[in-house]
Order: C-alpha cells, then structure tokens, then sequence
C-alpha cells in the first residue's frame, strides 16, 4: 500500500454532528415527509447514519452518478450510471452527499432533479470543500464540517474504491 491515512474527524465527532445536523433537518421540516436520495456509493454511509437519527417521516431512494476515474481529480464529465426508482412530482427532495469537491456533480444532478416536478430541493453534505467550487451556483443546505482542500476517505469516501469502510475521515497522504 504506497498510501497512509490520517485520521483528521474522529468517528465520535462525526457522530455527534450528524446527530445535530439532523436535529436540525427534523425541526426543518416539521410536518413533512422527507424524500431523501442517497448519492451511491459515498453517501450511503452518510444516508444511513442520518435517516437514523430524523424524526419525521422519510423515504429513501437511490441514485449513481459518475464524475471521477481511478483518481483524485474530476474529469468533469458526469453520467447517471443508475437512475431512481420513484418518481418526485410533489416530494420535498433532500439529496444527501459525501463530499462537494467542484460541485459539478451536484449543479448536473440537481438541474435534472428539478425537471422532475418536486415540491423542493435541498442539499445535505457530509464534508464541503469550499475552496474548491467552480460551480458557484450551488448551494448548501446543511453542511456537516467544511474541510481544507485534502483528499479524504472513509464514512462512505473511497480512494481507488478502498477505504470507504472506515468510520472515521481520514485524509490520505501518498
Ligand atoms: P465534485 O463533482 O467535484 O463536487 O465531486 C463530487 C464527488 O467527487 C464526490 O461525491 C466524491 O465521490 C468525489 N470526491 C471529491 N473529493 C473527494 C475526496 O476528497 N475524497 C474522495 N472522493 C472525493
Ligand atoms: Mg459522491
């Protein structure tokens, strides 16, 4: 393994602020459903973590896309590997994310995602990397924690598709 991983969020400190951040969704949409999609395969973690801990009623449904090679860089070229199984005409939408790098996955998905008829949109991510945004018109509803301009893995990120089983974040240093 030519790569090492640091632990830079604790396993406890990710738990606690999922917890709060879904507090914070729960009071947020206090007499409605949630409609939350999962981003596979990094937000499924993330996903699972935080339905656990809302208190109004959700629905789940899953969706792929695919913006990254084997790298660490986006080739900006983003394709939708699996669609989602329900339809979103009147659903209050919450896309749940691992990480918004570029945020050129995010301004594709939510462009498509709003031609479907939902009665809202939000966006809920583990980690942001606010340095790095090119697409400026993208915006976060709920943020876990802001990090440097690192390549992370862990809680559902994967390096090469390793790593995503740590349940912490871990930045790689090569
Ligand atoms: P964006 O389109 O540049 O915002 O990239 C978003 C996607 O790139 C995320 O959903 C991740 O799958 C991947 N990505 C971006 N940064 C990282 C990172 O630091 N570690 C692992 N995956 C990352
Ligand atoms: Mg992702």
């Amino acid at each position: 393994m030519a790569e090492k991983v640091r632990v830079l969020l604790p396993e406890e400190d990710v738990n606690k602020r999922i917890s709060e951040v879904a507090a914070q969704i729960s009071r947020d949409y206090e007499g409605k459903q949630i409609h939350m999609i999962c981003v596979l395969k990094g937000g499924v973690f993330f996903t699972c973590e935080l339905a656990k801990r809302i208190t109004v009623p959700v629905s789940l449904d899953f969706m792929s896309v695919s913006s990254y090679g084997a790298g660490t860089e986006s080739s900006g070229v983003v394709r939708i590997v699996k669609d989602l199984d329900e339809p979103l005409e009147g659903k209050d939408v919450l896309i749940v994310e691992d990480i918004i790098d570029s945020g050129r996955t995010l301004a594709y998905l939510i462009e498509i995602l709003k031609q479907r008829g939902p009665a809202g949109i939000r966006l809920c991510t583990l980690l942001d990397k606010p340095e790095r945004r090119v697409k400026k018109q993208v915006k976060v509803d709920y943020t876990c924690f802001s990090i440097p301009d690192e390549f992370v893995v862990g809680y559902g990120l994967d390096y090469d598709q390793k790593y995503r089983n740590l349940p912490y974040i871990g930045v790689v240093e090569f």
